[in-house]
């Protein structure tokens, strides 16, 4: 992969056009149809270590972190092994307890972030078993955890995460089928999890097609200095994704909040000038996301709907439907409008959307 921007006008635009690419090489060779699992020959933990894991750990930073909070819900759901993920940088310096039936898992796409690489350093001087989820094949954090998924995403030159966001997210789903196909997950349902994940390269590109469609979304924005973006369970994990994105290339100050506490603080500052992007995967929590909407409405605040075709009649003003595939992955494709969303908010506020003021691709200070 060449490293200029080839039609595109930004890196990122190219980076978002990668990901089927992408998302096919960090697939190769890893999707077992024969016994309806995951093959993964970067990871050195035994069938029967793996079988020992109680508990699960995802650290990293930035949209890295965020990656690993969808990535823990992919786990928890498929393996039924209790999962979370931390900011990296507040676990390093919380003194962390580190249990021996834990496995921790370090989330990178450089591999060179500092905080996340103290964090694994943590882990391991105190005996841990630690992992790497890393875009860049020999850097320090692959190589300190010794063992993990690669992603083959191809270099990231914008500062701002997206090809390898996907990328991370479906190396943890790759991760969680493994795991539950050790235990519970059934052979119906890890074929069913080959095959989504064999699609999906093909049902991200099909919603890059649809840019013209997202870019009128974006003069949604048009005269807003605030927004929200609200989700509950995964589809809050994309609204964090969402508006990190906003935030680091439009100026925009966007809030991500789980739209169930929403009533708790943030509905006071909706009016007709904030807009509210809702993040509505199938999920059985679609209802209570709908009458999130009609409190923000009844507040005059527009809503703009990330959704899946024919799920909710609620009075959004704008919606963006992606077909759904599965599930499980369903909240991964909302994520892409999303960031076309954010690309085309900051190319018409006229940013400099590929290296946002203030931040560094990799932060590999304190
Ligand atoms: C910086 C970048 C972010 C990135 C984060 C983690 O803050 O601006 O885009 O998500 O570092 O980087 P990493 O290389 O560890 O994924």
């Amino acid at each position: 992969e060449s490293y200029d921007k080839g039609a595109f006008d930004h890196y990122m635009r190219k980076e978002i056009a990668d990901q089927p690419e992408a998302l096919r090489r960090t697939l190769s060779g890893r999707l077992e149809p024969r016994f309806q699992t995951t093959h993964l020959g970067g990871i050195t933990l035994t069938a029967r270590e793996l079988l020992d894991v109680r508990r699960i750990r995802i650290l990293g930073c930035g949209a890295a972190y965020i990656a690993g909070a969808l990535g823990a819900h992919l786990i928890e759901q498929l393996a039924r092994i209790p999962c979370q993920a931390e900011a990296a940088s507040e676990f390093r310096y919380r003194n962390p307890v580190i249990e021996m039936d834990t496995l921790y898992i370090a989330v990178s796409q450089s591999g060179e972030t500092f905080d996340t690489l103290a964090a694994v350093q943590e882990v391991k001087r105190k005996g841990g078993r630690v992992m790497g989820i890393v875009n860049v094949v020999g850097s320090t954090i692959a190589r300190e955890c010794g063992q993990g998924i690669y992603l083959h995403a191809g270099p990231e030159i914008a500062v701002v995460s997206t090809k390898t966001f996907t990328c991370s997210v479906v190396a943890m789903a790759l991760l969680a089928v493994h795991l539950g196909r050790l235990r519970d997950l059934s052979n119906a349902n890890g074929a069913r999890l080959l095959r989504a994940l064999d699609a999906l390269p093909d049902r991200v590109a099909a919603i890059l097609e649809r840019e013209d469609e997202i870019a009128r979304l974006a003069e949604f924005f048009q005269g807003a200095e605030h927004a929200f973006y609200v989700g509950r369970s995964a589809g809050y994990a994309i609204a964090m994704e969402g508006a990190l994105k906003l935030k680091e290339i439009s100026y925009l100050h966007a809030e991500a909040y789980p739209a169930s506490e929403l009533k708790h603080g943030p509905l006071a500052l909706v009016t007709p000038e904030t807009p509210t992007v809702i993040v509505l995967p199938r999920d059985d929590l679609l209802a209570k996301n709908v009458s999130t909407i009609e409190e923000v409405k009844a507040r005059g605040g527009p809503v703009i709907a990330i959704t899946h075709p024919g799920e909710t009649h609620a009075p959004f003003d704008r919606s963006f439907e992606v077909p759904a595939l599965e599930p499980e992955l369903d909240p991964l494709l909302l994520n892409i409008p999303l960031q076309l969303l954010a690309y085309h908010v900051a190319r018409q506020r006229g940013c400099d959307i590929d290296k946002p003021r203030n931040l560094a691709k990799s932060v590999t200070v304190e």
